[in-house]
C-alpha cells in the first residue's frame, strides 16, 4: 500500500487510472469495522482501492472536538492495508485549504434539518471537503456509510447537481453487539454511559418496528424520547421521523421512513438511524 501525502503526488497517481476502476472510501481516521466495511466492499468492487484520512477542520464547529479527534495513524496504515486499500492519501489542512481558501460548497435544502439545525457550516465542510477530495482522487464509485445518513443524502444530491463521474456507493451500519452503532467517538464513553447508547440504539429499533407495524409515528417518537429522557447526562439534540429522499418530517408513514437520532450523552454526540419500509 502506498502512502500519498502530498496533492501532486495523488493528482499523478489519479491522472495514470487509465480505464482502471477506482473505488474511494474517504475517512477521518480513526478507522473501525465500519471503515472497514467500506474498504472490503470497495475491494470487491474495484480494480484500485483509495482510502482517505483526513480530519476536516470545516465540518467542525468552534466548540466541537476537532483538536481531540483521535488521530492513530500507524494503526490506520495497518487497517486499511489489511481491508486491501492499495493508496492511503493522507493530505494536510494546510495543503487542501491554503492562505486565501474562499470556495465553498453549498447543498442548500439537505444541510438544513437535523444535524444542520445543531452543527452550523457542519455540512458546508463536508460538501466541500468531498468534492475537493474527489477531484483530486478522481474514483469511479465513492462508498459512504448509512449511519450518517444526512451526509450520505447529501453527497448523493452534490454528485448528482454538479454531474460528477462517479457513482455514490451506500453501505448498512455496522454495529457492536450491543447495538451502538460504531463509531470513532465511542472510546470516549464511559462503560455506564455505553450501556446509555446501547439502550438508545435498542430503543430506536424498537421504535422502527412500531413504526413498521402500525405505521404510528408519534406513538414511536414518544417511546424513544421517554428512553432518552430517563437517560442520566443526556441531552437530545433530535429525534425524529423523516422521509428518506427529502429529509422533511413525516407524521404518517406511506411506504419509507427513516427514524433518526441524534444525542449527547457525557463527552460524546451519538447519531443513529433505521430505515423502515412500510407494508412488505
Ligand atoms: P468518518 O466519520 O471517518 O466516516 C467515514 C465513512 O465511514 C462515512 O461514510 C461513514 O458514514 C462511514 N461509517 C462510519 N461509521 C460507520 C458504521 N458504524 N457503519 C457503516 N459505515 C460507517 O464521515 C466522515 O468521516 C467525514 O464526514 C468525511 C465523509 C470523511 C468527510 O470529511
Amino acid at each position: 500500500m502506498r502512502i500519498v501525502r502530498s496533492l501532486s503526488g495523488m493528482q499523478s497517481l489519479s491522472s495514470r487510472w487509465g480505464g482502471r476502476s477506482v473505488g474511494f472510501v474517504p475517512t477521518m481516521g480513526a478507522l473501525h469495522e465500519g471503515h472497514l466495511s467500506l474498504i472490503r466492499r470497495a475491494r470487491r468492487e474495484n480494480r484500485i482501492v483509495v482510502v482517505s484520512v483526513f480530519v476536516n477542520p470545516s465540518q467542525f464547529g468552534p466548540r466541537e472536538d476537532f483538536s481531540k479527534y483521535p488521530r492513530p495513524f500507524a494503526a490506520d496504515t495497518r487497517l486499511a492495508r489489511l481491508a486491501g486499500a492499495d493508496v492511503l492519501f493522507a493530505p494536510s489542512a494546510a495543503a487542501l485549504y491554503p492562505p486565501g481558501f474562499q470556495t465553498w460548497v453549498d447543498v442548500s435544502s439537505l444541510s438544513q434539518p437535523l444535524c444542520g439545525r445543531f452543527r452550523p457550516g457542519h455540512f458546508r465542510g463536508v460538501a466541500t471537503v468531498v468534492l475537493k477530495l474527489l477531484n483530486l482522487v478522481r474514483p469511479s464509485r465513492a462508498y459512504f456509510g448509512e449511519k450518517d445518513f444526512q451526509q450520505w443524502r447529501v453527497v448523493r444530491r452534490l454528485a448528482s447537481d454538479l454531474n460528477l463521474p462517479v457513482r455514490i456507493v451506500a453501505c448498512p451500519i455496522r454495529r457492536a453487539d450491543d447495538g451502538v452503532a460504531l463509531s470513532s467517538r465511542n472510546v470516549y464513553l464511559s462503560p455506564a454511559q455505553r450501556f446509555q447508547a446501547a439502550r438508545m440504539a435498542r430503543a430506536l429499533r424498537m421504535a422502527a418496528g412500531l413504526i413498521k407495524s402500525r405505521g404510528s409515528v408519534s406513538v414511536a417518537l414518544r417511546n424513544v424520547k421517554r428512553v432518552l429522557r430517563s437517560i442520566p447526562d443526556c441531552r437530545i439534540d433530535y429525534v425524529e421521523v423523516a422521509d428518506p429522499e427529502t429529509l422533511a418530517p413525516v407524521s404518517v408513514v406511506k411506504r419509507k421512513a427513516v427514524i433518526l437520532a441524534a444525542v449527547r450523552i457525557g463527552p460524546v454526540r451519538l447519531i443513529d438511524n433505521r430505515l423502515v419500509t412500510v407494508g412488505r
